[in-house]
């Protein structure tokens, strides 16, 4: 039987094993091991950390995911300036790139790489001997702002490099952060459950992901990162850029994919309009491609503008604009009451994509534009995400318009719909409202919520409308031979919806909470307040205070969770619930379990919790709590005045925690 590692040395072969994964996984997408068990060594190197801290190293993967809040982030000066580039709009434009390249350069051939141009913002990363020191914006180019702490969080930048360029004194490398697309909606959709600002694009999302003054909340957020150049290092490591780019993938980094060596022009042609052509399949937006010149020498011969660099050019995709009819501004009504107008329109191609509808936002927007029924507009999809329209081309007005009035009542139920200073959403005053039910149900089935499968758009539709169906719980009650009544829904398929509504009763109460449909509440927050309180008695019993003293809670959320449990109609709910049988407490689901698989035995007493407290906690991670110490047992938390069993634990080679390491593992 193998001996048991010193702490020291399993946690140099956790951090050699995580780094190993996490770069499989990430950077390639070739996974060797299941999620699990990458979560596994995961949490057994945070233990081992927090009971060592001296073991704690800075390139350690659980350092990623910081937690100190900064105040302001600090100035730093480019060692080299982070130019722009100049720019082609067509393709004899990228020929006349060529021939500035043949005047400079007479007689030369040239070679070139061929980039996606990603719709991100550039970054600059700083490594010594092959640690990340620092990562900084580009700012205004020659100034940047001091990030380190949350591009630490992006999964694809190495924290410490791998090969040759590891051993280097001094390296700068950089790249583009960016959102993926399937990622920004994601998010978006978050944020709008949590009564937050969405983005407006990737780009933006991705910008305010990485200025976020919290790095846990960076870490929440699915950056990416496609290095695109070595700035900065020691003169005659590599003839060319593509070799260089070459070895920053060696070294750890994500490289584009789509990005390709191009030995002549010609190629470099096929190249750009191949990438125009599969633009809406990369997965995130490319505004154009960057073309560069591959020889270093002819770079550095070449040399920069104060604006750009000579040996570059970035060849801009065509905006994807059309021009289209608004048959008819239409008011749709969300599960906050928010009142969502959308332009129907004339349906019409843009870039392959047919668009018969586009988001006009709200009040402000429709005014801002001056839309009205019977508009021309121009429609725009940029970098392809969602289409919207850019302006309205009054030349082509008919003479019998008028303003579009955003109304004052709800378009449903008619309850006036109110909308506070300051405000930019009008909602729906009408807690009962129909179309606020109907959409409420759909969250409430919704996977991520209760995962009711079946409980679609026209099942809703005909609960609501027949009166079956006033509030979440009364779904509970629905048999299999009233569902068997709604249309189009064969016995088997009822049956199935049954089943689906009956199985929701055990997701446990993070899911729960998400569900209920609470203002700011979105899947984090709700996970947060179940893994604290435990129980749906607890939280709603819980003060403001007591909610906003909690991590990851502010007064906004501590407020309208209180609010929220506070009223008598949503303590009735939460009563029938609970009567229908389903489960509000968090033992029962299937949260994160950190510390699923280990076992604690506890000894002697502490400061800040009681041993049923302890016990309950470890418990709610997915923990063990054993009476007696042995081989199999992995933490032993010691209080004061431990009994023996801090004897065994040294004698057995057990980790051993003492309160405070202990509350860290439990706040990790
Ligand atoms: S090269 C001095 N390569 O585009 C060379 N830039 O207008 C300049 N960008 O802010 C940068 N993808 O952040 C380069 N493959 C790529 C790029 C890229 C995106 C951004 C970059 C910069 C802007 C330049």
């Amino acid at each position: 039987m193998a001996t048991k590692k010193s702490p020291a040395a399993r946690s140099n072969e956790l951090r050699a094993l995580l780094h190993h994964h996490g770069h499989r996984y990430y950077v390639l997408d070739r996974p060797e091991i299941s999620d699990a068990e990458y979560d596994r060594l995961f949490n057994e190197l945070k233990a081992l950390e927090a009971a060592h801290p001296e073991l704690r190293t800075p390139d350690s993967p659980t350092q990623r995911v910081g937690g100190a809040v900064a105040e302001g982030f600090v100035s730093v000066q480019h060692r080299v300036a982070m130019l722009s580039l100049d720019n082609a709009y067509s393709v004899d434009e990228i020929r006349e790139f060529e021939a500035r390249l043949s005047r400079a350069l007479p007689g030369e051939a040239f070679r070139y790489v061929c980039e996606p141009k990603v719709d991100g913002l550039g970054v600059a990363l700083l490594y010594e001997r092959g640690l990340l020191v620092r990562g900084a914006t580009r700012g205004d180019g020659r100034m940047g702002e001091d990030v380190t702490q949350n591009l630490k969080t992006v999964r694809t930048i190495p924290l410490r490099l791998q090969g040759p360029l590891a051993a280097t004194d001094l390296l700068e490398v950089r790249g583009e952060v960016f959102m993926g697309r399937d990622a920004f909606d994601r998010l978006n959709r978050a944020l709008e459950t949590e009564g937050e600002e969405p983005f407006a694009n990737p780009r933006n999302a991705a910008a305010g992901s990485l200025r976020q003054k919290d790095s846990r909340v960076t870490a929440t957020r699915p950056l990416g990162l496609f290095v695109y150049s070595l700035s900065d290092a020691p003169p005659d490591l590599f003839a060319t850029h593509w070799e260089s780019i070459q070895a920053l993938g060696e070294a750890g980094f994500k490289t584009n994919p789509r990005s390709q060596s191009c030995p002549d022009i010609e190629a470099v042609v096929a190249a750009v309009t191949a990438l125009e052509g599969d633009r809406a399949g990369l997965g995130y937006d490319a505004d154009g491609v960057v073309i560069k010149l591959d020889s270093l020498d002819q770079q550095r011969r070449l040399g920069s503008t104060t604006h750009h660099p000579r040996w570059a050019v970035a060849y801009k995709f065509p905006a994807q604009q059309a021009t289209t009819i608004v048959r008819k501004i239409e008011m749709g009504v969300g599960r906050t009451g928010a009142l969502t107008p959308t332009a129907i329109l004339e349906p019409v191609e843009i870039a392959g994509a047919t668009i018969g509808r586009a988001t006009l936002h709200n009040a402000d927007e429709i005014e801002r534009l001056d839309v009205r029924e019977g508009d021309t507009v121009i429609l725009e999809r940029a970098g392809d995400v969602i289409p919207h329209i850019l302006e309205v081309v009054i030349e082509k007005r008919p003479r019998d318009t008028a303003p579009f009035v955003f109304p004052a009542a709800c378009p449903v139920c008619h309850a006036t719909a109110f909308r506070p200073e300051g405000e930019v959403v009008a909602r729906c005053t009408n807690p009962e409202c129909p179309a606020r039910l109907k959409e409420s149900l759909l969250h409430y089935g919704s996977r991520r919520a209760m995962d009711i499968e079946h409980l679609g758009e026209a099942v809703v539709e005909q609960l609501v409308d027949r009166g079956l169906v006033r509030h979440f719980a009364d779904l509970y009650a629905l048999g299999v031979e009233r569902l068997t009544e709604l249309e189009r829904l064969a016995e088997k398929s009822a049956t199935n919806l049954y089943t689906a509504i009956q199985a929701s009763k055990g997701r446990g109460l993070a899911r729960l909470l998400f569900a209920l449909n609470i203002r700011y509440v979105g899947e984090n927050v709700a996970r947060i307040l179940a893994m604290e309180f435990g129980r749906i008695e607890t939280l709603s019993e819980a003060t403001e205070e007591a909610l906003a003293a909690v991590h990851g809670i502010g007064p906004r959320i501590a407020t309208s969770v209180a609010l929220f449990f506070r009223q008598a109609e949503n303590r009735r709910l939460i009563a029938q619930l609970g009567q229908a049988g389903v489960q509000m407490d968090e033992r029962a689901s299937t949260g994160p379990k950190l510390l699923l698989g280990k076992t604690f035995v506890l000894t002697g007493g502490m400061e800040s919790l009681t041993r049923d407290q302890a016990k309950e906690a470890i418990q709610r991670l997915g923990g063990r709590v054993s009476a007696s110490v042995s081989k199999k047992t992995d933490y032993v938390v010691v209080g004061a005045d431990p009994g023996t069993k801090a004897d065994d634990a040294r004698r057995l080679g057990v980790t051993i925690l003492d309160e405070t390491a202990f509350r860290r593992l439990l706040a990790d």
